[in-house]
Formats: C-alpha cells, structure tokens, sequence
C-alpha cells in the first residue's frame, strides 16, 4: 500500500514522540512492502512563533492532501497563563478538527497485565477492563459563539448540539458496540442540560436500528465514579465534547499512565491520530516522554487502512516492552530507559519478533540494555 502522511508533531514533547512513531512505521513498511510518504508541518505554538497562524493554510493543504494525518501534541505555557491571549496553539488543532470534519473521536481503553500491579487502583478492580470511548469532537460548548463583554465581567460559552451531529457518531458508536460487548452507555447531564436530553432522544431512538445491542444512560458526574469504582461494565461509552475530554483523561489512570493512549478523529475527510495526552512542556526535549500514545495512534492508522496484521505487531511489540519494564518514567520511576529506546525496541521487535536484541538480564536493574 502507498501511503501520504501528513506529519503535524505540533508542540512540547510531540516532535520527540511523533519521531518515534514514524521510525515504527517505517519499520512496518519496509517489513511489509508498503510505501509510507511523509510531509511535515507546523502547527499550534511553533506556527504561531513562525507567522502568527495556529493553523496556517499551507498546514491545512498539506493535512486535505494526505491520505491520513499524524498528530503529536500542542499547548505551551506561554499561552496557558496569558488568558488575554488573542491567539492560542489550541485554536490550530479545533479548527483542523472543525474543517476536515472530524466529528468522531475514538480513545480505546485498555490494560496491560504487565502494569496491573503498578496502577494507583486496585487490581482487583482494574482487570479486565477494556472499553472506548467515542468523544463528539466538532460541536458542543468547545464551538458554540464565545463572548466577553466589554468591561470584561460576563463571559459565555454556548453549548450547542443539532440532531444530525449527535445522530452521526451515535451510529459509530453503535456499530462499534455491535463488533464488541454490545453494550452502549451514554453519558449526559440530562437532569440538568437541554442538549444532553436531545441526545437522549436522538440516541434511544437510533438504540431501535441496533436491537442486539443494550443501551444505558449515566450522568456524567456518576460516570466519572463509576469508570474508577466499576471500570469492567463499560464497553461503548458515547459522549459530547467536553465530557469526552475529560473523562477520558480520567480514564488513562486505569491503563497506567496518559502516556499510553492513542485516538483516532475520524469524519468526511481525511482521518487524524494522535495521543490523547498534551504536549507536557516540562519534559520538552528531555528525551523522557512516553512515546506508547504515539506509536499506538500509529498503529491505529494502520488499523483504519485495514492493515491490522501490521497494527498488531506494533501492539505485540508495545506489550513486550512493557512486560519487560522497557519504559520510560511515568511508568516506572526508577527507569533508565529514555523515549528513543523505547522506540529502538518496538522497531527492533517489529524486525525480529523471535529474536529481539535486548538482555533479558539486566533489565530488572532499569538499565538501556537493547543491545
Ligand atoms: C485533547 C486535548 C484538546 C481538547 C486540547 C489540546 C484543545 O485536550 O485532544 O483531549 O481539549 O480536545
Ligand atoms: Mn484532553
């Protein structure tokens, strides 16, 4: 297969992720015969330094050109603690989501048995645990008009949902449920919110086109409680935007480490992967960032061209390193490995899946001991 990739590595520690996931990649493609093109662009913070632009135009050809997107991270704390900001990095990223029409969101949730005893939940309580989340991504309160008015007193955000754009994911939502558990869980505030009972609406009556799979509804603020208290009954949750951002971060505590989940942002047009985690300024160049979430969002680009063999190993070669503590120190604090071994022993996997190059002897003691 010949693949155009638009490389979007973003802020913060996405360039040193977004490196990794791209030396997996090749490595998949020249194990498996494909042609993977690459075309690099700015966007959030590093554009705005560059021409004043989060998202400039060029950015946006080369994404509408490519077959599929690599997104790394963007923030930085220059705007983060600047609220008169008039330009922020985040705008890049909403308005690539906003024109490409990436109203789908996709995090998958899962556990490594290999990090079960490590979580700050019980296992007991963890294991098993394997659900997604599809997150409503081009709507709701992160779009609806913005005010602030002139003495800078009142502030308004609108949150706005129409029929169509509930009912678009709803149906992702259920034919995924359909190849999984069968099991769909909605989460609103339909006590408190208009658009939270239109979804309500909108989603019990598409539930009458999917009959084998079983619907339920939860509060937000409860299912925030139950994804830590009972994280094993979910299997599809479908939400709105801001519900979707955070529980899901919420979420990434169950796995193990943000570090470690990827997502896909799918819709009319050219689909985009990237981790759910931020750009984490402090680690900025460090070389201590969790690459899993990257290389794993690659991955699940393989997956959406249907290359799943090729997605597999990737994920075969991600467990191997966490069952060998090939990690970096948001997964154990006292390892030595850095984000670039973590990627030299996946693609090193990938090559030699019986015969990866790493002593299995001093890796007990946290030392780089790929060899
Ligand atoms: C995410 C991020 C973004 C969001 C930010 C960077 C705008 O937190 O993808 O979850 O809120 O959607
Ligand atoms: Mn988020």
């Amino acid at each position: 297969m010949k693949l155009k990739i638009a490389l979007l590595p973003g802020d913060g520690i996405g360039p040193e992720v977004t490196k990794q996931a791209v030396k997996v990649l090749d490595t998949i493609a020249e194990k498996f015969n494909h042609t993977i093109e690459y075309q690099t662009a700015d966007v959030g913070a590093i554009a705005i330094d560059k021409t004043g632009n989060p998202l400039p135009d060029e950015t946006l050809k080369i994404c509408a050109d490519a077959d599929a997107i690599l997104f790394g991270a963007i923030g930085d704390p220059k705007y983060d603690n600047d609220p008169s900001a008039k330009v922020r990095p985040e705008q890049g990223l909403l308005k690539l989501r906003k024109s490409l029409g990436l109203f789908a969101n996709i995090r998958p949730l899962t556990t490594y048995a290999s990090l079960i005893h490590k979580s700050n939940l019980k296992e007991a309580v963890i294991k098993g645990t394997d659900f997604v989340i599809y997150r409503e991504l081009t709507s709701g309160i992160y779009f609806g008009e913005k005010e602030l008015s002139d003495d800078g007193n009142t502030a308004v955000d609108i949150c706005k949902y129409t029929t169509e754009e509930i009912n678009r994911i709803a149906h992702l939502a259920f034919k995924s449920a359909q190849v999984r558990r069968k099991k769909l869980t909605l989460v609103d505030k339909a006590n408190v919110l208009e658009t939270s009972r239109l979804w309500r609406k909108c989603v019990t009556k598409i539930a009458t086109e999917y009959p084998d799979v079983s619907l339920d509804f939860l509060f937000v603020d409860n299912a925030a409680m139950q994804i830590i208290l009972n994280p094993t009954q979910f299997d599809v949750i479908l939400t709105e935007n801001l519900f979707g951002d955070i529980i899901s971060d919420e979420a990434s505590v169950i796995s193990g480490s943000i570090g470690l989940l990827a997502s896909a942002s799918i819709g009319y047009h050219t689909a985009l992967f990237e981790p759910i985690h931020g750009s984490y300024p402090q680690a900025k160049g460090k070389n201590i960032a969790n690459p899993v979430a990257s290389i794993l969002s690659a991955a699940m680009l393989l997956e959406h061209f249907k290359l799943y063999k090729e997605a597999g190993l990737i994920k075969e070669a991600v467990e191997k390193s966490l069952e060998l503590n090939i990690c970096t120190v948001d997964i154990n604090s006292e390892s030595l490995f850095k984000t670039d071994d973590i990627g030299e022993f996946i693609m090193d996997y990938i090559q030699f899946p019986q015969d990866y190059k790493v002593n299995p002897n001093n890796i007990h003691i946290g030392k780089s001991t790929i060899i």
